[in-house]
This record gives C-alpha cells, sequence and structure tokens, in this order.
C-alpha cells in the first residue's frame, strides 16, 4: 500500500514517517515539506537517519493509496483539493474535518470501528478529546454518572507543533505550569460529541515534551463502588489491543503518567472513587503524536484496510523515561 505523509516536516509528520517506515504493509513514497524540500529525512527527524528518503514540495503529490495529512487548521482549498485527487484513502490529522457532518469517519476505532471498515476519508480526534474520551465513555454509556462532568487536562510542549512561538520557548515554557486554556477549549465539543456528555476542561501546559493526561471528575447518579466502575471498563474495552486499566493499590506507578507511554500507542486508564461512592476521578494517559495522533491515525488506517490493529504499532514505551 503506497503512502504519503503531508506536513511532514512537522511533529505530526515525523511520527507519521516514522510509524509509516516500519509498517509491515505500507511503503512510503512521499513526504512533503516546503520549508524542507530537498532535504534528507535525517536532517529534520534525527530519529530518520536510516530513511532514504528526502521532503518533497506539496506542490507535486504522487498518486497514493493512502495520503496522511498532518497540516495546521484551514490549509489552503487547492492543496486539499490534490491531495483528494492523489489519494484513495485520506487520512487527516487535523480538526477540520472532526465533525462527522463533513462525511470523515472518526479515526477512533475504540468507538467507531464498524464506520471505519472500508472508510475512505477518516479524521483522527484531537489527543486530549481521544484520552478524556476514552476514560468518560464507558461511565456515561452504563449510565453511572451525571453528563455534565470536569476534565483537567495537562499537554506537553510537542501538542503545539514544530513552529517556534513566544509562549513555548525554554525559559518561557521549561518549568511552566501555565494555564493556557481555563474554558472553551475545542475539544470540550468532541468530547460532548462522542460521550453524549457535557465536558468542561482546563488545559495546562507542563514541563513535559510527548504526553497527555486527563483527569476527569464526574459525579455519579447513585453511590457506586469500585467493581462497578472496574465492570464498566471491563465491558467497554475486552479485547481492545491499545486500551490498559492500570489501578494499583500500591507502589509509586497508581495511576496512568504519560512518561511511560512515549512513542506507543497504548493508553493508560485509571481510576478512584471517593468514599462515599458520589464521584468517580478517571486518569487517561498516552502520547499526544502516537495513539493522540500519527498511532491513532495508523491504528484507523489498519481498520480500514481490514488489517490487524496492532500492525505497526507495537512498541511498548519505555521506563525509566
Ligand atoms: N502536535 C500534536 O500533539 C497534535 C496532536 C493531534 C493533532 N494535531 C494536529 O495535527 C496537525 C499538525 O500538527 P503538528 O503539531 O505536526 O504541526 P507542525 O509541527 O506545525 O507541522 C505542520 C506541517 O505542515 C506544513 N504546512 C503548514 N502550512 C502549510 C501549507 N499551507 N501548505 C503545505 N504545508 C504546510 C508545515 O510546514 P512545511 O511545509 O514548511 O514543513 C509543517 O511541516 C495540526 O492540525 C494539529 O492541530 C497535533
Amino acid at each position: 500500500v503506497k503512502a504519503s505523509v503531508i506536513g511532514a516536516g512537522g511533529y505530526v509528520g515525523g511520527e507519521l514517517m516514522r510509524l509509516v517506515l516500519a509498517h509491515p504493509g505500507l511503503d512510503l513514497v512521499q513526504a512533503t515539506s516546503r520549508r524542507h524540500r530537498g532535504t534528507a529525512a535525517g536532517g529534520v527527524h534525527p530519529n530518520l537517519h536510516h530513511a532514504g528518503l528526502r521532503f518533497t514540495d506539496p506542490a507535486r503529490l504522487e498518486p497514493v493509496d493512502v495520503a496522511f495529512v498532518a497540516l495546521p487548521p484551514g490549509p489552503p482549498p487547492e492543496l486539499r483539493e490534490r491531495v483528494d485527487r492523489a489519494a484513495r484513502i485520506v487520512v487527516d490529522l487535523g480538526p477540520d474535518f472532526r465533525d462527522p457532518a463533513t462525511g470523515y469517519a472518526t479515526g477512533l476505532p475504540e468507538l467507531y470501528r464498524e464506520s471505519l471498515r472500508r472508510a475512505s476519508r477518516i479524521s483522527v480526534p484531537g489527543c486530549m478529546a481521544t484520552a478524556a474520551t476514552l476514560a468518560v465513555h464507558p461511565l456515561a454509556a452504563a449510565g453511572l454518572v451525571e453528563p455534565d462532568l470536569v476534565v483537567d487536562a495537562r499537554t506537553g510542549s510537542s501538542g503545539a507543533g514544530a513552529e517556534p512561538t513566544a509562549a513555548g520557548h525554554h525559559p518561557e515554557r521549561g518549568h511552566a505550569l501555565r494555564v493556557y486554556k481555563p474554558a472553551g477549549h475545542r475539544h470540550e465539543r468532541e468530547i460532548a460529541r462522542m460521550c453524549g456528555v457535557r465536558a468542561r476542561m482546563t488545559v495546562t501546559a507542563v514541563p513535559l515534551v510527548r504526553g497527555v493526561q486527563t483527569v476527569v471528575h464526574a459525579r455519579t447518579v447513585r453511590p457506586v463502588t469500585r467493581s462497578d466502575v472496574m465492570d464498566a471498563y471491563r465491558a467497554a474495552y475486552a479485547g481492545e489491543p491499545f486500551i490498559r486499566l492500570v489501578t494499583r493499590r500500591s507502589g509509586v506507578h497508581r495511576l496512568p503518567d504519560p512518561q511511560f507511554l512515549s512513542g506507543g500507542n497504548f493508553v493508560d486508564i485509571g481510576f478512584a472513587v471517593d468514599d462515599d461512592g458520589r464521584r468517580v476521578v478517571a486518569v487517561a494517559a498516552l502520547d499526544n503524536l502516537v495513539k493522540g495522533a500519527a498511532g491513532g491515525a495508523v491504528q484507523s488506517l489498519n481498520a480500514a484496510l481490514g488489517l490487524p490493529e496492532r500492525t505497526g504499532l507495537e512498541f511498548p514505551g519505555l521506563h525509566p523515561a
């Protein structure tokens, strides 16, 4: 299956290249970057020094079976048209096609596997929306929690992309706990659409490069026990290749921490229940560039192509990170 990456000079594009190059069923034939055209992949993404590929201009696109599109929001319409003409399947990583009214299937196989089978247009949800949704959906579907909840989201600096900004400058960002979006983040709408609940989200920039952690505070409709919550997660995620339930009662690593997920496609989910059973605190962690973007895209493509969803995505993360 011939694949291209459009926007390959960015952080998501670099991760797409890494995953596509290692995927046994995909052949990377083109990676575009305007700024870096003519440069070898390793000159921009040094983990890809082994890849014998140079960036090309997005003005000339090769015909491919699948194009992964990792562009900033609102790319020029003529480029989108060129992508649509060049590729049989398009997997979009930006926010422009996340509303199902666009006709794109939602690239979250855990919830939308059936609509992904044989899909030719796929849009991957936002990284924080993915983490929060995977933590919330089983609780909402089981009718355990009120449909109005709070999401405290933390994100690493790679979430803002490769383009330098004042807020991302190391002296400003390196040790920051900057609450950059206390209310109204666009991922609130994505969570609401996917889970059928109102999600009030606060986003904080934390001193990580990779990683998203969402801490959900959900009031329960009746007093619940740990077993009620565990049963809901187990029922929802039995057999899911990339969801791990992490709920240890002792030790250092009792709840999900994104540092151990770097580079992998896993989502770790854990939880605690208040003594009176009136609140569930659900924690999810993932790598924003993998399960929150490039890995979610490849997993969705695997589902669309009828391949095992794990194909090319087995890397488990590192410890110590
Ligand atoms: N970073 C994350 O954690 C994350 C997670 C989930 C989703 N996303 C979404 O994924 C998309 C890419 O994010 P990113 O973090 O990888 O951004 P990025 O690092 O800024 O990369 C964007 C890439 O697109 C290219 N580009 C920009 N404008 C273009 C245009 N008009 N025509 C052609 N190419 C253009 C860039 O420049 P060159 O062509 O000069 O190389 C670059 O290669 C965004 O929509 C973002 O919201 C990001």
